[in-house]
C-alpha cells in the first residue's frame, strides 16, 4: 500500500508505494483511508522535537475513510484509560509510536472508529479528530465555557485554535483572539470574532484590555513570553487552559497575580473517549465544518509540510490518500 513513512532522523520521511502494514492486533478493525490531515506534531517529529521517536513508522494522526461500508473517522488517541481527568501511562497517539494515517490502510481498535457526521466531506472529516478533540476538552471539559462569557483564543489561525473559535462561537460566548497576520485577522473577524489583535504588535495585551477588559477564559497554544501577559488578562477566578507551547518556555510569570486573583491554570492534552463522543455530538448539533486550508495528494506530502512550516496556513492541511 502507499504510505508516507518516517525513515529516520537523517532521511526524514519517504513516499513508499509498497509498504506492508504489519498484521498487528487481530481484534482491531481495518479502515480504508481516503483522507488524512497534518498536525504540528508531524513536523515536530521530522525535526526531532518529539519524545519517543521510532524509525520506519507511518506518520499521521488524523484520517477518514471507509470501514464495513460506513464512512468513518478515527479518534487518534489510544489507551486513554478509565480516569477522565488524565490519560493512562499506556496512552499514545497514532502516527508515532504506532503506525498512522498517511497511508491507504490502518488498523485501530473499533472503539476508536466513529461515523462521520453527515454534513462533513471526507476532507473536513480528516481535519476534525485531533484538533477538534483537543479544542473541545480545552474549551468545555476544562474551560467550562458558558454562553455570554468572554474568551480569548491565542493564535487564531492554527488548527486547534480555529476549532476553539468555532466551538466558542457556537456556544454563544464573546470571542476574542490574537493572530500574526492581517489576512488571517480579516478571516477571523468574518467568522464573528469580536476583536482580533496582532501578537506581533508590542501592545497586543493593552489593545485587548481596552476593548474587552478582562477574560473569563483564555485558551493558549503558544506559551513563550506571551504567557505572563495572558495571566494578567484574566478576571478574578478566571481560567487559563494551555494545550501547546509553540513559542517555547515562559518567564516572568507573576505568582501574585495567580494567587490574588484566585486563578485556575490548567493543562490539557487530547481527550478521553467521552470527550471525543461529546465533540462529535456538538459538531453535529451545530453543523460545524472544520476549516480546510489546502489539500495535497499523498505523494506531494512534502508540499504539505512546507505549508505547515510556512505558518501561512489558515486551518487544516489535508492529504488525499486515494480517489
Ligand atoms: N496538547 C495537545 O493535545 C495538543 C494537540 C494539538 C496540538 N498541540 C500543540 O498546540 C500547538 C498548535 O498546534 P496546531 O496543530 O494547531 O498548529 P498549527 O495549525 O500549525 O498552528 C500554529 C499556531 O501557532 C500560532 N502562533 C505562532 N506564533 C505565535 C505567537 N507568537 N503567539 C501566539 N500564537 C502563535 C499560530 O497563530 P496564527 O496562525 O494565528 O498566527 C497558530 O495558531 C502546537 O504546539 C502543538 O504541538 C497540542
Amino acid at each position: 500500500m502507499k504510505a508516507v513513512v518516517f525513515k529516520n532522523q537523517d532521511k526524514g520521511c519517504e513516499y513508499i508505494e509498497d509498504f506492508e502494514l504489519p498484521e498487528g492486533n487481530t481484534d482491531w478493525k481495518e479502515v480504508n483511508l481516503y483522507t488524512a490531515a497534518l498536525n504540528k506534531r508531524d513536523d515536530f517529529i521530522l525535526k526531532g522535537l518529539y519524545p519517543g521517536i521510532k524509525n520506519d513508522i507511518v506518520l499521521g494522526s488524523d484520517g477518514a475513510g471507509y470501514c464495513d461500508d460506513q464512512k468513518v473517522l478515527i479518534n487518534p488517541g489510544l489507551n486513554w484509560g478509565t480516569n477522565e481527568a488524565f490519560q493512562s501511562e499506556d496512552f499514545y497517539i497514532l502516527g508515532m509510536p504506532g503506525h498512522g494515517t498517511f497511508s491507504e490502510k490502518i488498523r485501530v481498535p473499533s472503539s476508536n472508529i466513529r461515523s462521520i457526521p453527515p454534513h462533513l466531506s471526507m476532507e473536513e472529516a480528516a481535519a476534525l479528530p485531533l484538533a477538534g478533540l483537543t479544542a473541545y476538552r480545552a474549551v468545555f471539559t476544562k474551560g467550562d465555557l458558558q454562553a455570554g462569557q468572554q474568551v480569548l483564543i491565542t493564535g487564531g489561525g492554527g488548527g486547534v485554535a480555529l476549532n476553539c473559535i468555532q466551538f466558542s462561537l457556537a456556544a454563544e460566548a464573546e470571542v476574542f483572539c490574537t493572530t500574526g497576520s492581517t489576512e488571517k485577522a480579516e478571516k477571523l473577524e468574518a467568522m464573528g470574532v469580536r476583536q482580533v489583535v496582532n501578537y506581533k504588535k508590542e501592545n497586543w495585551g493593552k489593545m485587548l484590555k481596552s476593548e474587552a477588559g478582562l477574560f473569563d477564559l483564555i485558551v493558549d497554544g503558544a506559551g513563550g513570553e506571551g504567557l505572563a501577559r495572558l495571566i494578567g488578562l484574566l478576571k478574578p477566578g478566571g481560567k487559563l487552559v494551555i494545550y501547546g507551547g509553540t513559542t517555547g518556555k515562559s518567564n516572568n510569570i507573576s505568582p501574585q497575580l495567580i494567587f490574588w486573583r484566585q486563578l485556575h491554570i490548567m493543562g490539557t492534552s487530547m481527550g478521553s473517549i467521552g470527550d471525543f463522543q461529546n465533540m462529535l455530538h456538538f459538531v453535529k448539533a451545530h453543523q460545524i465544518k472544520p476549516i480546510v486550508d489546502s489539500v495535497f495528494d499523498l505523494k506531494d506530502f512534502h508540499k504539505a509540510f512546507e505549508r505547515i512550516r510556512s505558518g501561512d496556513h489558515f486551518g487544516k492541511i489535508v492529504l488525499r490518500v486515494r480517489g
